[in-house]
Parts: C-alpha cells; structure tokens; sequence
C-alpha cells in the first residue's frame, strides 16, 4: 500500500454514518429534522470521528417508506430545506474533511412520481415504458413480496389501463424497467446532477430487486443480456464524472453471489457493499456466546478486487434482517435478544436497536462495537449508535428505530423545540429516554459509549491494517473468543474478542516466526511480550476486547 493509495481510496478505512435528517436535528422549530438542523451537527460529527455521511433519502417523497418513495430524482422535500441548504451540509462537510454519500433509489419510484402517473393513463403514454407492465394474470408471487405483512403479489392490477404492474417492495412503489435505455439515461443524468452538486458517491438501494426487474423485463428484446452491465455502466459514468466517487450497494445476498455485484476481476461494479452475512452471524455468535458462527463467516467472504471494500455494520434504518440465517439459528437470536413477538417482523428480523437487543449492559454493547471497528472492512454506524439510542416499539415496524436523535436531556431530547405532539415522530420513552441518554452528557463524561466509540473510531483511522490488510483468524482452543489479525507486509493488527459473559484465559500461539516480539495494546498502552515461542496468556475478562499490534523493533505508530 502506497500513502497515495490511502488519501485516495478514502473508502477502504472510511467510517460512515447513516442519518435520516428529518430526525437529526430540526432548526425551523416544525417538528421535522431539517438540513439546517444538519449543518449545525457538521462539526459534532467531525469531533467524533467519522468520515463519510450516507444521507438518507431526502427527495420529494409522498413519505410512505420513510423517503424511500420518491416523487422526483432531482428535488429536494419541502420540509427539510432546497438545494442551497444540500450544497451548504455538503460544503460544510467538505470543509471539515468529511465526504457525503446519499441514497440513490434506482429500483422504483413512487406512485405519484410524474411519470407513473403519466404512465398509468395510457398505454400510449412515452412513460409507458418506464414500468414493467403485464397484460395476463399473475402467477403466485406471494412468496417473493418483500414486505409480507402489507403485499401479498408482486404484481399490482391497475384498473385504468387493465394490465399490472411490477412492484417488489409497496404496490406504491412501481418497479422502474432497466431494460429500457431511456430510464438507464435518466438516472445517469440523476447521478450526474448530485454529483455537480458535491456528493461523493452514493448508496444504491435494494440492488438485487433491479437485476430482477431486469430478468422480468427482458421479454422485451432490447433488454442487456446480463445485468452486470448496468451496473459496469453506473460505475464507468460515475468515475468518469468523478474518479473517487463510490456506489455502495445495498446487496443481501450469499456471500458467493457478492463478487458478481463487485465485477469479479475487474472491480468494475459496485465500490462497495454491505456485508448482510457477516452482520447476521455477528448476532449468532453473540447469542450463542460463541465466535465460531462469525469467524466461519469472515473466512468464507470471497476474495474482492483490492479497490473495493467490504462495508461492516451491526444496525440499520431497517429491520435487523437475520434472513439469510436457517430457521433454527434466527430463533436462537430472536430467544436471545428479542423473544417478545411484538419486535419480530416479517418472521426474519427485530425492530430493536443494539442496547435493548444487548440487555444495555456497557460491557457487552463496547464489545459489540470494538468488534465491529475490528473487522476487516469499513464500518457503518446508525445515528444514535454513538450514544446507545433506544427505539420506540409503539410505531410500526421498521420505523421502531428510527426515532428523533437525542442531544440533550431537555425538552425532545433537543431535537425540537415544538409540542412533542408535533414531532415527526415521538421521542424514546423508558430507561433509554433523553434524560438517561443524550449526546450532551456523554460528551461530558469520559466512561461514555459515546467517548469510547470516538476512541474506536480514531483507533480505527490509525490501524490502516484493518482497512487494507490481510485478514487471518487466529487458531486458539476457546469457542468463545475470537482472535483475529489484520496484516499488512510491515504491520499487523490482532483484534481479540471475549463473547462470553466469563473471564478466561487465552493462550496465544502465533508460532516462532513471532519470538521476542512485543504486542502493545492500542486501548491501554500495555505491553505484552511474546516469549521465544511466539507465546503469551492473556487473562481476558467477560465480554473484553483487545486490539494489539505486533511490534517488530522500533514503534511504527505511536
Ligand atoms: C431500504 C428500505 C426501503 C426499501 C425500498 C431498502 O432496502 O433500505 O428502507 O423500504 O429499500 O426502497
């Protein structure tokens, strides 16, 4: 790894933060997060640490998904500012040495975009086109629907024109036909647009569903042969625009499929994905107390090309999908972090956020977090994550967490300054409210979540090894404990992890390459030095966390 390669590749050791702004922070005093709000949190998040904001879909939007149905690719929503306050956040961010993402939501529109609306009044239409359409009935879909507690087809019958239409996700959300070039050039130009404004990239939602869209679309003959293409020509029309611009692709599928969506060899699609599978086995080594689940999932991510990067998260805006794990591990995860029925959803996943779903216990929730800063890759945290922010169940599904963010112990946990009956939605009540939980305090106490994340993460920035380096799970005889390294040919970094709620003893055994060695422990400044085996016992504590880097001679970072 050459320096060059660091300051370019910003993406490789970045630390992203997701926020929704409606919830963030709201300066007009209307009860909705707003891009003002935002640019006054730029420096708070600059002092914390991270390096990349992923913006939350933030265009016109009939709000049925949360933003998530949108009206117009180019537009901003009323509520939360114009594109002078995008370019002010982005401006601001820059500033400040942060980059900013946001969504790009290419799979559907919403119902009441412009051109469905068009679309659905005449089969003449010139948008016609836009959508996949069908003029004989349906075969059975229920089973492909993605949200199975409101759709029960694939396929939604609309009564003017008498034929139906795609739609994986809401049947208010018409899938877009990617087989036709005229929307491909759209959201081209779409890309375009955000990008002449400031953004470094974006987060491409839901990205399987458009390959799907493509093979139901590709009756018609003008449709590519092989999907993979849109996705090579969204990465060579980004980078062409922009050499350092990213596509983070939102891509759960197995493990062995993500390399296709990387461009195999030639790294030519996605930048980025969100490693689904990791994230699912993380919640079954937890719940069983056992490392084995994640490190057999660590060791089975395919080999990606060295410019793209694996994104690491433990949460997101949605359910905690546990999808891809067989019915019998999910229920050992629902029994052990969410055995209420009330937070299960779609029979795959929990509303719950990190500290419920850990019992809120400090050791635990530090652990949680060292690991996912551990792991080779790049990781992605949730607003509130910093400060362990609860969630509120009384909503419905997935908008459980996606509560107003609390900075303070006053008045809505001073996101808002209105009635609380006019917020976007209610703060977290209980044990986890804003008089327990706010950023304002824990800035004032150095035992906080929020210090030891802003501690992880300026760790993180300095351990390149875990960004860039080679990954090994170290062979040790404890179920419970995961010793992993992170190498690169000058230094490495050994992350260990204690899953148990015991104390135990490690004995780690790098072999004799390692005699007389030194690893100093990155957290406490402590020492530990292999003996002429490449041998040292380490006492961990339950749940303990460790990160050392090996030493060879003099110190290579301080
Ligand atoms: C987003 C969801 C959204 C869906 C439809 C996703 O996968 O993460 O929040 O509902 O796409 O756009």
């Amino acid at each position: 790894m050459r320096i060059t390669d660091t300051a370019d590749r910003w993406w490789k050791n970045a630390v992203l933060y997701c926020l929704d702004i409606e919830t963030y922070l709201d300066h007009n005093n209307d009860g909705v997060g707003d891009l003002a709000g935002l640019a006054r949190r730029i420096d708070y998040l600059a002092e914390l640490g991270v390096t990349c904001l992923w913006l939350m879909p933030f265009y016109p939007t009939p709000d049925r998904d949360d933003g998530y149905d949108i009206t117009d690719f180019y537009g901003v929503d009323g509520r939360l500012g114009d594109h002078g306050r995008v370019v002010e956040v982005i401006r601001m961010a820059h500033d400040r040495g942060l980059r900013v993402i946001a969504d790009l939501v290419i799979n559907h529109t919403s119902d009441q975009h412009p051109w469905f609306k068009s679309a659905r009044r005449s089969k003449n239409s010139p948008y016609r086109d836009y959508y996949v359409w069908r003029s004989d009935t349906p075969p059975d879909t229920s089973d492909e629907v993605v949200f199975p507690d409101k759709e029960d087809s694939i396929w939604a019958y609309d009564d003017r024109t008498g034929e139906y239409y795609l739609h994986h996700f809401y049947s208010h959300q018409p899938d877009l036909n990617w087989g036709n070039q005229v929307v491909r050039e759209e959201l081209l130009r779409v890309m375009d647009f955000w990008l002449q404004l400031g953004l470094d990239g974006f987060r491409v939602d839901a990205v399987p569903f458009v390959f799907e869209d493509v093979d139901t679309a590709s009756k018609n003959p003008s449709v590519p042969a092989d999907p993979h293409d849109l996705l090579k020509e969204f990465r060579g029309f980004l980078n062409r625009r922009r050499g350092d611009a990213i596509l983070l692709g939102e891509v759960n599928v197995p493990h062995a499929d993500q390399r296709r969506y990387f461009g195999g060899d030639a790294g030519d699609e996605l930048t980025m994905m969100f490693d689904f599978i990791t994230m699912q086995n993380t919640y079954l080594s937890l719940a069983r107390q056992d490392a084995r689940p994640l490190a057999k999932a660590l060791q089975t991510r395919p080999a990606i090309h060295p410019t793209c990067q694996w994104a690491t998260f433990l949460r997101n805006h949605d359910e905690l999908t546990l999808d891809k794990l067989t019915d019998a591990q999910r229920q050992e995860v629902f029994d052990a972090f969410g055995p209420d029925p009330d937070v299960q959803i779609y029979d795959r996943g929990l509303t719950l956020r990190l500290p419920t779903m850990l019992g809120n216990d400090p050791r635990r929730l530090k652990m949680a977090y060292s690991l996912l800063f551990s792991l080779p890759g790049t990781p992605t945290i949730y607003y509130g994550e910093e400060i362990g922010l609860g969630e509120d169940t009384s909503q419905d599904g997935r908008m459980a967490v996606r509560v107003p963010m609390q900075w303070t112990d006053g008045k809505n946990g001073g996101f808002s300054d209105v009635a609380p009956g006019r917020l976007i939605q209610p703060t977290v009540e209980g044990p986890l409210d804003a008089r327990h939980v706010n950023v304002a305090d824990q800035r004032r106490d150095r035992d906080s979540l929020w210090h030891f994340m802003a501690t992880l993460i300026s760790r993180y920035r300095s351990c390149p090894e875990l960004g860039w380096g080679e990954f090994e799970v170290i062979e040790q005889p404890l179920t419970n404990v995961l010793v992993h390294s992170c190498a690169l040919p000058e230094t490495a970094v050994y992350a260990i992890h204690n899953f148990a709620a015991e104390g135990c003893e490690l004995e780690l055994d790098l072999g004799r390459d390692f005699a007389d060695t030194v690893l100093v422990d990155l957290f406490s400044d402590g020492r530990i030095p292999l003996d002429g085996r490449g041998h040292a016992t380490l006492p961990l504590d339950a749940y303990d966390h460790r990160w050392l880097r090996l030493q060879r001679g003099e110190p290579l970072l301080p």
